[in-house]
């Protein structure tokens, strides 16, 4: 027999005329993170505040472990910043930097007991974060194991530095450099090696911030042998493009790794998208203030990598996607919420509106016009890389776990309810 459940709401919010839908999830920020001699700009309480108004009320952010040190170690500074500071709620992956024994060690523990069930990896930043192949091959036995997920930043970080060197002695130290150091075969041939990697040792594999054709072909070919590698692009990849590296200095807004890139593979990603191949659409919010991008001003190398998007994304995918025809409202759905929760282990905590879940939902008009800029976003950032831009959706009202949070602009919670949460294992069938 069917149940039936009657409540009697302590308040009734009139949605006529709107969309409601999960709460946004961004499974890739960088929060107050320790980053190329310096620290992104936002914090837990900046970077989730503005996360909410954008329509995102979760956030996955990064620990990097310190090279010789172990990953309990970073855990706890990270724990150190994030704790009673956030207003959204967040977790975290942990980014192995040097796996040895004693990491190994940990892993266990880090899924079980701490409920951090991806562990990040870079194949480049060499020196600091990137580990090769035989720490990358030691870590998915030790993370398939332990039932974990593996997840990288897929770009080949030698042949970026033999790149990087050649410019800078050629004296060619603008930020159009940065791009031209990491043209898409980096990226291309990195994805196909962590694919490889990953079928051979069985661990479930996740590709962040996935750029452009050649990467995407590599999936393609993973599925055809039926082996699932998730992938994950970001909103900048989608709408923006490698022209913005003729402006001069000014190009440093868009200095991120892996960089933009071409029209054609925007067609790509959105194609990607409605195949099923591409998943996700974060951000990689990794925020640095113009001063902060003036360490670069004499060479692109020293520019810290990354742009403020945290806000946007939601309403830009919806705008570019939705109102543009490139992606249905489903899809809409799946790509900025229910699919990072089921990769993540987080479903149906998060990621869904249902009996049970975390009441973390939207209310969103789809016709409300308004125009990104600096002088109304929330992000603690002194420019917008989407100044001027024109979106038609606006997210209204934003319920997280129940409680109102932002309404007509006004935040009604306060630093600190942002929550820890504690991750499953990733559940495998996105259906
Ligand atoms: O440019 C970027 N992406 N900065 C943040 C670090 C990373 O590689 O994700
Ligand atoms: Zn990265
Ligand atoms: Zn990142």
């Amino acid at each position: 027999m069917e149940k039936t459940f009657q409540f009697e709401a302590d308040q009734t919010i009139d949605a006529s005329n709107k969309l409601v839908f999960p709460g946004g999830i961004d499974p890739h920020v960088h929060l107050d993170m320790p980053f190329m001699g310096t620290y992104s700009s936002d914090n837990y309480e900046t970077g989730t505040r503005a996360a909410l108004f954008g329509g995102t009320t979760m956030v996955i952010d990064f620990i990097l472990q310190t090279q010789g040190k172990s990953l309990y170690n970073a855990l706890n500074e990270w724990k150190g910043r994030s704790d009673g500071n956030a207003v959204g709620d967040y977790s975290f992956h942990m980014a192995v930097t040097d796996f040895n024994e004693n990491t190994k060690a940990e892993i266990k523990d880090m899924v079980e007991k701490e409920g951090i069930t991806s562990f990040k990896t870079f194949m480049a930043y060499k020196g600091a974060l990137m580990i090769d192949d035989a720490q990358m091959v030691g870590l998915m036995n030790e993370v398939k194991a332990c039932g974990g997920m593996v997840t990288t930043h897929a770009t080949n970080g030698d042949m970026i530095d033999f790149l990087v060197a050649k410019h800078k002695s050629e004296g060619k130290l603008s930020p159009l450099y940065h791009y031209i150091s990491q043209p898409e075969v980096t990226e291309a041939e990195a994805s196909g090696r962590f694919a490889d990697m990953a079928d051979y040792t069985g661990v479930k594999g996740y590709i962040v911030h996935l750029t452009c054709e050649g990467a995407l072909n590599h999936i393609r070919d993973a599925t055809k042998r039926n082996q699932k590698v998730y992938a994950e692009t970001c909103i900048q990849y989608l709408v923006l493009d490698a022209s913005l590296y003729d402006k001069g200095f000014e190009s440093a807004k868009w200095v991120m790794s892996p960089p933009l890139r071409e029209k054609k593979d925007q067609d790509t990603l959105w194609a990607g998208i409605n195949q099923g191949l591409v998943q996700v659409v974060a951000t990689d919010h990794c925020p640095f203030n113009w001063e902060q991008k003036k360490m670069g001003e004499n060479d692109f190398s020293k520019i810290p990598n990354g742009h403020p998007a945290i806000e946007h994304r939601m309403e830009l995918l919806f705008s570019e996607g939705v109102v543009k025809n490139k992606i249905s409202l489903n899809k809409f759905v799946e790509v900025s919420s229910t699919n990072a929760a089921k990769i993540f282990g987080m479903y149906p905590q998060k990621g869904t509106i249902g009996i049970g879940s975390d009441a973390d939902i939207v209310i969103f008009d789809p016709n409300e016009k308004h125009t990104i800029s600096v002088n109304s976003h929330h992000m603690n950032v002194d420019y917008s890389a989407y100044e001027g831009w024109e979106i038609t959706g606006k997210s209204k009202t934003i319920l997280l776990r129940g409680n109102i949070a932002v309404d007509d602009n006004k935040l009604l919670v306060n630093k600190g309810y942002g929550k820890f949460i504690k991750r499953n294992k990733s559940i495998l069938d996105l259906k």
